[in-house]
């Protein structure tokens, strides 16, 4: 089953091809390229999860030239963007992208031996149980010192920091009681029982945070 994202949290407009245009995804590419060349391992391959329009992954990649990077999402009209995005830009370093559900159990069998995985902004729209299954699954891909990035907004002991942030949360609850801010804690636990070391939090811009962790085995 694939949840319904809600209506106002996943905008992205359609252009003259295949390319869909999000302005979140445009607002805040240039900050975590940056951040992925600080981050991301040297070499091998990158898995990203609910990879968008593919604007990020193209900034990613240029960034990180010597990772082969994966893209991937739930919508199939996302796929032929990123692909789109790709070919616009001419990287040789990003693989066509694939369909994957990433709250069903089971889909770490198709990705193995990665050095990094990366998710932007799903987390909030989807539920603790499911967010925990994508942690699990995204634990087992990674090979030992392999390294799982998490972006997005998050509760922190049960305070949401703005209030933008705590109208957003509240309308993702309306729509859904399931959904909304994950609290920062819970995930780093989820991560921990996969042996995920949490190795650091990065503050990003509007109040979202980027976790870092590394895998001990
Ligand atoms: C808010 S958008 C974030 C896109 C991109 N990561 C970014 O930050 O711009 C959420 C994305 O998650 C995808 N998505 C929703 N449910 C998913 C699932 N169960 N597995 C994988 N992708 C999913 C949607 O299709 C959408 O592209």
């Amino acid at each position: 089953m694939v949840r319904e994202t809600p209506k106002g949290a996943s905008i992205a407009h359609s252009g003259e091809d295949a390319r869909l245009f999000a302005p979140s995804a445009a607002r805040n590419r240039d900050v975590l390229a940056e951040l992925m060349a600080k981050v991301a391992p040297p070499s091998r391959d990158a898995l990203e999860i609910a990879s968008g329009t593919g604007q990020h992954i193209v900034a990613f990649a240029a960034n990180c030239p010597d990772l082969l990077w994966h893209p991937t999402d739930v919508a199939k009209d996302r796929l032929s963007s990123i692909d789109a995005y790709v070919a616009e830009a001419g990287l040789t370093n990003v693989a066509p992208a694939q369909l994957l559900n990433a709250t069903q159990s089971g889909w770490s069998q198709n990705f193995n031996d990665l050095s990094f995985v990366f998710l932007a902004n799903l987390l909030h729209l989807i539920s603790e149980t499911e967010a925990n299954t994508l942690i699990t699954e995204a634990a087992q891909t990674l090979t030992p010192d392999g390294k799982l990035l998490i972006y997005g907004p998050f509760m922190r002991d049960g305070q949401l920091t703005s209030e933008g942030d705590a109208r957003f949360h509240e309308s993702l609850k309306e729509q859904d009681p399931e959904i909304g801010y994950k609290e920062l804690s819970l995930v780093i636990s989820w991560a921990s029982e996969q042996k995920m070391a949490h190795i650091e939090t990065h503050t990003m811009p509007a109040n979202n945070l980027a976790l870092e962790f590394v895998k001990t085995v």
